[in-house]
C-alpha cells in the first residue's frame, strides 16, 4: 500500500492528539496521600476494597476548612482519590 500525502497528515494529527492526552493526564494527577496518621485510615480502607466515592467524603473534614484550604487553582472537583492516590506503602 502506498501512503498518500493525506495519510501522512492524518497520522500526524492522531499522534499529536495522543501526545496531548498523555501529557494532560500527568498534569491532572495530584500528589499521593501522605503516609501519616491523618491519611493512613483512608489508604487502609481503600486497600480493604472500600468504595472510593464513599471514602473520599472524609477528606473535606480537614481540607475544606479555612485552616487547610486547597491551593488556589486547584481542580474544582470533589473526587479527591481519583487524582490523589493512596499511600504506596499500604497499596
Ligand atoms: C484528619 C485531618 C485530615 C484528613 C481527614 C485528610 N487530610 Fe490530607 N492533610 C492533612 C494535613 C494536616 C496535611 C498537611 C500535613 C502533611 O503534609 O502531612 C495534609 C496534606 C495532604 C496532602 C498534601 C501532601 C503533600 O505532599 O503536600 C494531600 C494531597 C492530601 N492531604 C489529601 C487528602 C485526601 C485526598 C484526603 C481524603 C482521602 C485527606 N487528605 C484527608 C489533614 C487531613
Ligand atoms: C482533577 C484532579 C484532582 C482532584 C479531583 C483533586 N485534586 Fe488535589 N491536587 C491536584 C493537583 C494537580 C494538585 C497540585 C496543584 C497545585 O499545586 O496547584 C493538587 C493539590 C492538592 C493539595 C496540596 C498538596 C500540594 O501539592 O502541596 C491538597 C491538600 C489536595 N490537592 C487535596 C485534595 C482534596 C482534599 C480533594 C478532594 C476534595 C482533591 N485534592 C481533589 C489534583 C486533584
Amino acid at each position: 500500500m502506498k501512503l498518500s500525502r493525506r495519510d501522512g497528515i492524518f497520522l500526524v494529527i492522531i499522534l499529536a492528539l495522543i501526545t496531548v492526552l498523555v501529557l494532560n493526564r500527568g498534569s491532572e494527577q495530584g500528589k499521593p496521600l501522605p503516609a501519616d496518621d491523618a491519611h493512613r485510615p483512608f489508604s487502609e480502607a481503600l486497600a480493604r476494597g472500600a468504595d472510593r466515592e464513599t471514602t473520599e467524603q472524609g477528606c473535606v473534614r480537614c481540607h475544606a476548612t479555612a485552616a487547610r484550604p486547597l491551593p488556589p487553582g486547584h481542580p474544582p472537583k470533589e473526587q479527591c482519590l481519583f487524582c490523589h492516590r493512596p499511600a504506596p506503602a499500604t497499596r
